[in-house]
């Protein structure tokens, strides 16, 4: 056994969705190892968008314009200054995008297609094939990052513990496996899962975010979950979505009288921010009148190449959108807080980054702007995928100034995957220190598959305990709340939290009881956040709420 320096860096990106995804290929010649829930671009939201990615880049629109509509829609409290830098960087990123492959719609010109959401002051919404953008762009990168050597893809791997080391992070336990890491970064997604109606995938159940809190990190704006307007009220789980896009084109929504509401509550009526058209809905909903978007007139026969998906969605459920109106429920959709990050990308825990819906990086406020998720996820994986490069870097002078004594050549008998493991030493990551781990061998093989019925925590979590919760989030804690159900739901939410044994799960848990006090902390509606015992805004409470693990649990 001979002896050597210490093996090449290794950074660990959690999550295979946009955020991850565009992050290990932005690091690309850097060996990157990718961990992710289901095979990459399943399971991750950014697949489920339809309208696309906005970017100022039609004529007649501008970066202020923009941030203008950003700042407005997040309700007061965006960060503008990091909102500012998010926008102006948007038509850099797409043309990121299109390196990579994406087919983004062009017109005769050659100049990319744009489409009109709601609280957008322009068109700018940059698409493909109408309403198939986060398809298209996820199946570009998954290829990008298939033939990009330096990227590593575990799949099938549920991140449980982070592996802390004198305060700061080291590494992830996952499916029981130890994989030390000098940088890891969080892409996990969001939280939409944690709600009995929502558009996002079973992975999106908030595991990152609370994996996170339990090691210390700090969170921002965790009261702060959209509701889009116009899901499929199918009874589909996940409910499709009918994207806002055909709105923009003109759609209105109806009740069983064939009244468009909206008016009543905006004078922008459907165009009106999206908090506000998911109460409307909401509100027509609880009285028993329904709501259904009407598409006949505005998209009519044009439908099947104007939204194919929307269509596929629809006649899969029986609904001709051509002549018929479509059934429509507000469902979670989008989480805007999360992983408290700055600029660039980094948490309040040494080691750690975050980037994507996992991160919460002041941008979105209280509400988000519709297709600013995307670019959020691109423009911040980009500034992360920069920030390790350059922190890797001045370890690896730092090291190469002070090497290491000596590191073995072998891995330790035994010792490399350790199975089952509940609990990090920090012995374990002294031997991590001294090369006593190699990187993870691909794991052919050896995946665990995906759970079949969307529930993703390994060792199957009972289905009860977690619909419990999901019915408690939606009961308590979504479009409309008040503080005697809050606090029922947070005596659920702990309720199941003394019974769980599970890993995955309690970081799901952990999650789910930082929203719950979150929510009970904001004694104001703002936003996405809106409780009918403090139906008004209050100038006071106007700023971002942070809020640790430790703090919760005082409340
Ligand atoms: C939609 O297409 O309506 C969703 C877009 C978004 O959530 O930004």
């Amino acid at each position: 056994r001979g002896m050597f320096a210490m093996p090449p860096a290794d950074t660990l990106i959690i999550g295979g969705g946009l955020a991850g995804l565009f992050c290990a290929l932005k690091l690309a010649p850097r060996p990157v190892t990718v961990l992710a829930a289901a095979p990459i671009g399943h399971g991750a939201s950014s697949a489920w968008a339809q309208a696309g990615i906005a970017a100022a880049v039609s004529q007649g629109d501008t970066i202020e314009q923009h941030l203008a509509d950003t700042l407005a829609a997040g309700d007061g409290i965006v960060d503008e200054e990091i909102a500012r830098g998010m926008v102006s960087e948007a038509a850099a990123r797409v043309h990121d995008l299109l390196g990579y492959g994406v087919p983004f719609d062009r017109d005769l010109g050659g100049r990319l297609q744009v489409s009109r959401e709601a609280a957008h002051s322009q068109s700018r919404v940059v698409r493909v094939r109408g309403d198939m953008a986060g398809r298209a762009i996820m199946q570009a990168l998954v290829e990008a990052v298939r033939r990009t050597p330096s990227i590593r893809v575990l799949e099938g791997f549920i991140a449980e513990t982070l592996i802390m080391n004198d305060g700061h992070v080291a590494g992830v336990i996952a499916n029981g496996r130890h994989l030390p890491a000098r940088a890891v970064v969080l892409a996990t997604g969001g939280i939409g899962h944690l709600y009995q109606v929502t558009t996002n995938p079973p992975e999106a159940s908030g595991g990152g975010i609370g994996m996170a809190a339990r090691a210390g990190a700090t969170l921002a704006d965790m009261e702060f979950v959209q509701f889009h307007p116009t899901a499929l009220g199918v009874g589909k789980d996940p409910a499709p979505l009918a994207t806002e896009a055909l709105r923009g084109h003109g759609a209105t929504l109806v009740n069983n009288k064939g009244e468009r509401f909206m008016f009543a509550h905006h004078p922008d009526g459907e165009m009106a921010p999206r908090d506000v058209v998911a109460r409307g809905i909401f509100a027509e909903i609880m009285a028993g009148r329904g709501a259904w978007l009407d598409c006949t007139k505005a998209v009519g026969e044009h439908f099947s190449e104007e939204f194919p998906t929307v269509y596929g969605y629809c006649r899969e459920a029986g609904i001709d959108p051509v002549t018929q109106p479509i059934p429509v429920v507000p469902a979670a959709h989008y989480f805007m807080g999360g992983v408290l990050t700055d600029a660039q990308g980094r948490t309040s825990l040494e080691g750690l980054w975050a980037c994507g819906e996992v991160a919460s990086t002041g941008v979105h406020g209280a509400n988000r702007l519709a297709s600013n998720s995307l670019l959020e996820a691109v423009v911040f994986a980009a500034r992360v995928a920069g920030n390790v490069e350059m922190n890797l870097s001045d370890q690896k002078t730092l090291r190469e100034e002070h090497p290491p004594l000596s590191c073995r050549t072998s891995p330790p008998q035994g010792g490399r995957l350790h199975r089952h493991r509940r609990s990090v030493s920090t012995a374990d990551v002294e031997g991590e220190r001294q090369g006593a781990y190699q990187p993870i061998s691909p794991l052919e093989g050896e995946m665990p598959g995906r759970a079949e019925g969307g529930i993703h925590f390994n060792q199957a979590v009972d289905c009860a305990p977690h619909a419990l919760l999901r019915k408690t989030m939606s009961a308590h804690f979504g479009v409309i709340r008040h503080r005697i159900g809050m606090e029922e739901g947070l005596r659920i939410i702990l309720g199941l939290e003394r019974t769980n044994r599970n890993a995955a799960f309690a970081n799901t848990l952990t999650t789910a009881k930082l929203v719950a006090v979150s929510a009970l902390k904001r004694e104001e509606s703002r936003g996405a956040h809106y409780r009918t015992d403090f139906p008004q805004a209050r100038p006071e409470c106007q700023r971002r709420s942070l809020i640790t693990l430790a703090e919760a649990e005082k409340f």
